[in-house]
């Protein structure tokens, strides 16, 4: 069935208090019934006590990120296994910070995609290119390119049955916003790479989402929610992004 999903990623913000509060806040507002799925992810130290929080609602939790290990003498890291164990539905997988900032390559983001996938884990593929490559009017090869990689080694049937969120690199964190039209654009460039196979695959936009600017994304035909950051760490602000969604 096409499902909608509200993403919030709290990167690496907060105690285990104001998750947990952010939680309830959120579990106590948002209605079971919604064919709208509400996904929060915090940072892991916070995930149990999350999964506690919003056990009784219709929320789900996410992994930030994921071992491409399945066990073994990998310090810090935390395999797909555990994540599942600790309650995780979903796993972000190649968020842009991590490409950037911990050097993840499209292969390694496909091996986190697989074993993501094997655990039983649905992954969230993020793609998005940087204001270079969008300015010398490579968005969709770019974009392309990182989802070809996953397709290579994890099947194209298998990216179908997993999410894909595009995150502009320039427009995360930065206040800066794809216009609705860029970014249907680039979400329909998504849906003709994935065929027949990826009609009901949901397709999500990031890059500072808010209350204001997400009604006009959310009306395009090929975005089918939203991965949001900075607004989701406020309830009142997350849940009014929400419920902007149709179904
Ligand atoms: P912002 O909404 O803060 O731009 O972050 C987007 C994002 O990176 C979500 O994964």
């Amino acid at each position: 069935m096409f499902k909608s999903l509200i993403v919030g990623n709290w990167k690496m913000h907060g105690t285990a208090q104001t998750a947990v509060n952010l939680a309830t806040q959120l579990a106590e507002d948002w209605n079971a019934d919604n064919e709208v799925e509400m996904v929060v992810f915090p940072p892991f130290v916070h995930i149990s006590a999350v999964a506690a929080a919003v056990a009784k609602s219709a929320i789900s939790i996410g992994a930030q990120n994921v071992s491409e290990y399945s066990a073994g003498a990998y310090t810090g890291e935390t395999s797909a296994e555990m994540l599942v164990d600790q309650g995780c539905k979903y796993a972000l997988v190649g968020h842009s910070e991590r490409r950037a900032l911990q050097n993840e390559s499209s292969e390694t983001v496909a091996e986190k995609f697989i074993a993501a996938q094997n655990a039983g884990l649905i992954p969230i593929l993020c793609v998005g290119e940087s204001l270079q490559q969008r300015q010398n009017n490579q968005t969709v090869e770019v974009v392309s390119g990182q989802i070809a990689a996953v397709i290579e080694r994890a099947g194209l049937q298998n990216v179908c049955r997993a999410v894909i969120a595009y995150e502009p690199v320039w427009a995360v964190g930065t206040g800066e916003t794809a216009t609705p039209e860029q970014a249907q654009q680039v979400h329909s460039a998504i849906r003709a790479q994935l065929g027949e196979a990826g009609t009901a695959t949901p397709l999500l936009y990031g890059g500072s989402v808010n209350a204001a600017n997400a009604a006009d994304l959310f009306a395009q035909p090929d975005i089918n929610g939203g991965l949001v950051g900075g607004a989701s760490l406020e309830a009142v602000e997350f849940l009014n992004i929400a419920k902007l969604i149709e179904a």
